[in-house]
This record gives structure tokens, sequence and C-alpha cells, in this order.
């Protein structure tokens, strides 16, 4: 089954591999540019008849399907072949709609949400019996957000129905972060992407939860520990233990290559005979190194490069948030190298650093095979 990237122009005719008259057509995934109003139309069409539509968040992208129509939600979990008992995340039109499917019961709660919706921020509630149980998974509780990418917002606005929408890889994949990468994972199993190019953040949403006025932290992202403490008390509650969900689970974000995960890499020997990638934070030459080290340092990236088969850095200038974007593009780069091993470094674990350790580290938790 091969599918057809469509231009914006070509967006709204049949040829675009999807037939308006059978939205369940879906042996062809047709891609839109967001920028074309023909585009969003489709993808407002199609979330209206019960299909799923993959759409740029300000995160990654989302598969999204009206979150209070179970055959719709079904469809999110075939694409993705996502286990029933993962719950998904549910977007709003409008901060006005969180009262519709979910109680909020925390001054802590509003306080989040004033300040950081729309944004990448996901808020546990319970949830109201409107939300059907595929969407949480049987839990009482119901994972909200609200995105600030305008593709996202003008169409969740237009429908004014809530959306759920799981990262848009197939189950415990890298999440994409581009619409080519959505088109690498569900080419051929949902009918359309809406093409908004590279996501901002890169990495997805924060989710907390508030226990006893405490924030508690079950997936790191864009919102860092610190960015929530003007607001209570955080805990971290990120161990597998405590979440019994397949995002907090210690191999989640794999990549199909083994992957190592080091403290420093610019020492590290690559084994005799073996295709090694690295995967490094900054450049050790890149802008924001002292003049005189500068020349030292380059010969060593030289180095570096040569003992590698393969090199990335998340961030030639060493800046957390341009690696947190980079970081699941590079690792499905690197992914298709041909490598026996990728090496990935720490990077500093301040703000969003943890966020991305905490990937990194999931991705080298995959057992051999
Ligand atoms: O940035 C994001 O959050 C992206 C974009 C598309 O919005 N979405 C995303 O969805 O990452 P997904 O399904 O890949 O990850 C959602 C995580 C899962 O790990 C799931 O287990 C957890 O949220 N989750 C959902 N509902 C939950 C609940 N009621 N309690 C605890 N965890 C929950
Ligand atoms: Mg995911």
């Amino acid at each position: 089954m091969r599918t057809e990237i469509v231009s914006a122009v070509r967006a709204g005719q049949t040829s675009s591999g999807i037939q308006a008259d059978d939205p369940s057509q879906t042996d062809r995934t047709a891609v839109v540019r967001a920028e074309s109003s023909e585009g969003c139309a489709k993808a407002i069409k199609l979330l209206r008849e019960g299909e799923v539509v993959a759409l740029p968040t300000e995160t990654v992208y989302g598969l999204a399907a009206d979150a209070l129509s179970v055959s719709a939600v079904a469809k999110i979990f075939e694409a993705k072949e996502r286990p029933r008992f993962d719950p998904l995340i549910v977007h709003l039109p409008s901060r006005k709609a969180l009262a519709e499917i979910a109680i909020v019961e925390s001054p802590i709660a509003s306080q989040l949400i004033e300040k950081f919706w729309p944004g990448p921020l996901t808020i546990i509630f319970r949830k109201c019996d409107v939300v059907p149980d595929i969407v949480t998974a049987g839990l009482e509780t119901v994972a909200v957000r609200m995105s600030a990418h305008p593709v996202f917002r003008e169409i969740v606005s237009a429908l004014n129905r809530p959306l759920a929408a799981p990262s848009a890889n197939r189950f415990g994949r890298v999440s994409p972060t581009t619409g080519q990468h959505v088109l690498d994972e569900l080419d051929g199993r949902i009918p359309l992407i809406v093409d908004g190019g590279a996501t901002e953040h890169g990495i997805e949403s924060t989710i907390v939860r508030i226990v006893d006025d405490v924030i508690e932290v079950l997936r790191r992202g864009p919102i860092s520990e610190g960015m929530l403490q003007p607001f209570g008390e955080v805990h971290e509650r990120t161990s597998a233990s405590v979440i019994k969900a397949p995002g907090q689970l210690p191999t989640h974000y794999a990549p199909n290559t083994r992957l190592a995960l080091v403290d420093d890499l610019k020492n590290f020997s690559t084994p005799n005979g073996k295709r090694v990638g690295a995967l490094f934070f900054r450049s050790p030459g890149g802008v924001g190194e002292p003049g005189p080290r500068s020349a030292t340092v380059a010969t060593g990236a030289l180095r570096e490069v040569k003992n590698f088969a393969a090199v990335r850095h998340l961030s030639e200038s060493g800046n957390l948030r341009e690696a947190a974007a980079n970081l699941f593009r590079m690792l499905r780069e690197l992914d298709v190298e041909n490598l026996d091993l990728i090496l990935a470094e720490r990077v500093p674990g301040e703000g969003i650093g943890a966020a991305i350790n905490d990937r990194l580290e999931r991705a080298s938790n995959r057992p051999a095979d």
C-alpha cells in the first residue's frame, strides 16, 4: 500500500486519495498542508464523520478523533495498534468546555489552567459520565489539555467537540514531530494528515495530577518542575510503579536500534567492527564555547565524527529547548542508519532537560532482541 503526498492545491480533489463520499476508505493516506483552508476543511469534515485525522500540536503530532464517539476513538486504537488499557488525552475546544467532561476539584488546577492553557500541560481530573470508557481505559479520571497550535485550535474550535488525541505513532514508538514522521508511522492506516511543519516543543506535554494540594508530575515535559513550583509543592511521580499506563512504562519511546545512555560521549571510542551512532547534546566546538578552546575542541569533534558511523548534535549551541525540538527527529534519523548501537549523551538536567533525559532513559530500556 503506497501513499501519495498531496499538495495543498490538490487537497480538495478526489485524486488526493480520499473519496469525499467514502471517508472509511483508508488504503491511502492524504497529506494536506496546514496553510490550505481546504486541508483544514477536509480534516473537519472527516472528524465530523467519525474518522481519525493526524494533526499538528505544539508538542508532537496527534492522531485525533471525536472524544465522545466510541467508534471514532476505537479507530485511534486500531491505527496505532495501541492496547485498550492505555488511556488517551482529551483536547478541548475552549477552557469553558472543561466543565462538560471533567470535574475541577482543586483551586491549584484552576490556577494551572489559567497560567498554562492553551499549552503543553495535561491535567488529570475526575471524569464526567459523558466521557466514554474507551477514552479513559475504564479509569474514573480523564487526562485533559488544550493545544496552543493555531491549526489544531482552528480545527477543534470549528468542531466545537473535544478531541481525543494520542501521539500519532504506532504504539511504543517515538512520537512524530513532522508530517513525514506520521506518514512513516501510519501510512495507509489513516485517511488524512494535516502537515503543519515541525512541532515547536518536540516532546510530549507534561502530565500532572493534583493530590492533597500537591502537584504530582506523572510525565515530564515542556512545563518543567520549576515552572510548576509557584503553584504548590511538586512531586515527581514518574516511576512505573505509580502509574499503570504505558506512557510511563520504562521501555516506551524506543527506536528500533539499541540505545545506550552515557554521561559524556567525548572520550568514548567505538568498539571495533561495530557501526555505532552518536547523539551528542551539543557541538564541542559550537557557539558559546570560549575562543581559545574552540580550536582544540573542534579537532576533538572531528575525531568523534570519524569514530562514529553517524553523528547528531541535539543543539550546536547547547540550547535545551532546541535539543528537545530535535530529539525525536534525530532518533529517527539515526534509527535508519543501520547501526548496531546508538550512544546518546545525557543532557543537563535543568528545565526541559529533565524531560529529555527521561525520554532517553526510556529509549535505552528497550530489551535487546
Ligand atoms: O503532547 C501530548 O500530550 C501529545 C499531543 C498529541 O497532545 N499526546 C500524547 O498522548 O502524548 P499519548 O497518548 O501518547 O500519551 C498520553 C499519556 C499516556 O502515557 C497515558 O497513559 C497517559 O497520558 N494518561 C492518559 N489518561 C490518563 C489518566 N487518566 N491517568 C494517568 N495517565 C493517563
Ligand atoms: Mg504516545
